[in-house]
């Protein structure tokens, strides 16, 4: 059939569409994101749609509100497949694909308590990726291994 016919989700006048997220993993993104929905934009997430890309899909989309490049790379833990596209006056202008660095810096923390990075000394937490998905992050400090949940908990 070539007239669709319904639209699932609306097109958006301003702000972030997430696309090509692995399906089932929005509801991640969304907490990575740290957005609780008491922030008062609109947000639609879309979970398990068709894609001609990916077969199935998660799409997450924010409303009024741009990401910065840290919550770009926070969003790769979770879906190293997106895209991010910003979105102004109905058009798409920016379109980012996330990558997931194989060296995590920064944004995670050792959940060994007895880590030296969470000693107090100045090192910054350091993380090699075992695997992208699942998730499991290899601390350069103590060895430990994060797993989503362990990374997902500190957001
Ligand atoms: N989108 C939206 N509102 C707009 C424009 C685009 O919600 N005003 C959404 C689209 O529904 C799609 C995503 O943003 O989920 C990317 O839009 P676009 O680049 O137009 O789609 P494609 O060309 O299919 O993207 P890609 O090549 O990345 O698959
Ligand atoms: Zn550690």
């Amino acid at each position: 059939m070539s007239v669709e016919r319904e639209v699932r989700v609306s097109k958006i006048r301003d702000g972030t569409v997430i696309d090509h997220i692995s399906a089932g993993y929005a509801l991640d993104v969304v907490k990575i994101l740290g957005v609780t929905g008491h922030e008062g934009q609109v947000m639609t997430i879309a979970v398990n749609v068709p894609s001609k890309r990916i077969k199935v899909k998660d799409i997450v989309k924010i409303e009024g509100r741009a990401l910065n490049r840290q919550e770009v790379n926070r969003i790769a833990l979770v879906a190293p497949r997106a895209t991010i596209n910003i979105v102004r006056d109905f058009v798409v202008v920016e379109k980012l694909e996330v990558k997931l660095p194989s060296l995590i810096e920064d944004i995670v923390k050792c959940v060994n308590p007895t880590c030296i990075s969470n000693s107090g000394e100045p090192v910054t937490a350091k993380f090699y990726v075992e695997t992208e998905e699942p998730l499991l992050l290899k601390c350069h400090y103590c060895g430990y291994v994060l797993e989503k949940a362990d990374v997902l908990g500190q957001f």
